[in-house]
């Protein structure tokens, strides 16, 4: 009997805490290679939107099974809106963007049966002609078999005022010094859980992105893509 050999769908990741640029980076990433993207950070604040909503907390496995089991949990891309979250058939994406909505997620993401129910949906999402992939544990995790892992890390003080900007965009009154210590107790909450903990894949490429514009963050991920496998990184648009 002949044997088909069928290549797996290619898979970057880009993971590393709150403020390193991985969300803009990622969409930049996929816009030039045609590829898709996995938001798994919107995942987690869409789950926790919806068990919260429901009042199950973190500390009830057993019902928090039963809400990844009944919530509905949509992405959909928009041409003149971006990325809408829809949960349970409403827009969200205003109410879930925020830090109050990044702390809940944090707390909800330390529970083993949520990881276990997202990453089901997480792999589901790796689909051709390709996934960029963005969260914590992308690489160490959910895709080992990755074809490139990249970790981005920055100073908590950039990573701060990057945070603050893109709040700020988006019509949030934050407070920049309230901010910093609450993406460091965010980052400490992610490092320390025993599920899936904020650590880089052991085969990650690390960039600090402190004093790099996300531009140049954006060649240097599709140059290693391109090291990695050579005529991916050419499949949408041009950077010009
Ligand atoms: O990337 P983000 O800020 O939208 O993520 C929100 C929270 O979700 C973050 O504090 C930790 C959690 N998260 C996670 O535990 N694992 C992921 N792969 C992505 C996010």
């Amino acid at each position: 009997m002949n044997r088909i050999r069928v290549a797996p769908v290619p898979v970057l990741t880009l993971d590393g805490p709150s403020g390193t640029g991985k969300g803009t980076v990622a969409a930049a990433v996929a816009e030039h290679t045609g590829w898709h993207v996995l938001d798994s950070g919107a995942m987690y604040r869409a789950f926790a939107f919806a068990a919260n909503k429901r009042d199950v907390g973190p500390d009830n496995p057993v019902a928090l099974e039963s809400v990844g089991r009944s919530a509905t949990i949509e992405f959909w891309v928009t041409a003149c809106d971006g990325i809408r979250i829809i949960v349970d058939d409403d827009d969200v994406t205003e109410q879930v963007r925020g830090e109050t909505a990044a702390r809940l997620a944090s707390r909800y993401a330390a529970v083993p049966a949520v990881r276990a129910i997202l990453l089901t949906r997480q792999r589901a999402a790796r689909r051709w002609p390709g996934l960029v992939a963005d969260g914590r544990d992308m690489g160490a995790v959910v895709f080992p078999d990755a074809a490139l892992k990249v970790f981005l890390t920055a100073s908590p003080r950039v990573r701060a005022a990057r945070r603050y900007k893109q709040l700020k965009n988006k019509g949030f009154d934050v407070n920049l010094a309230s901010l910093e210590s609450e993406i460091a107790e965010r980052d400490e909450q992610d490092s320390v859980r025993e599920a899936s903990p904020l650590v880089p894949a052991v085969d990650a490429e690390m960039i600090d992105t402190s004093d790099l514009a996300i531009r140049e963050v954006v060649i240097r991920v599709l140059n290693l893509l391109e090291e990695a496998l050579p005529g991916s990184s050419s499949g949408g648009q041009h950077l010009t």
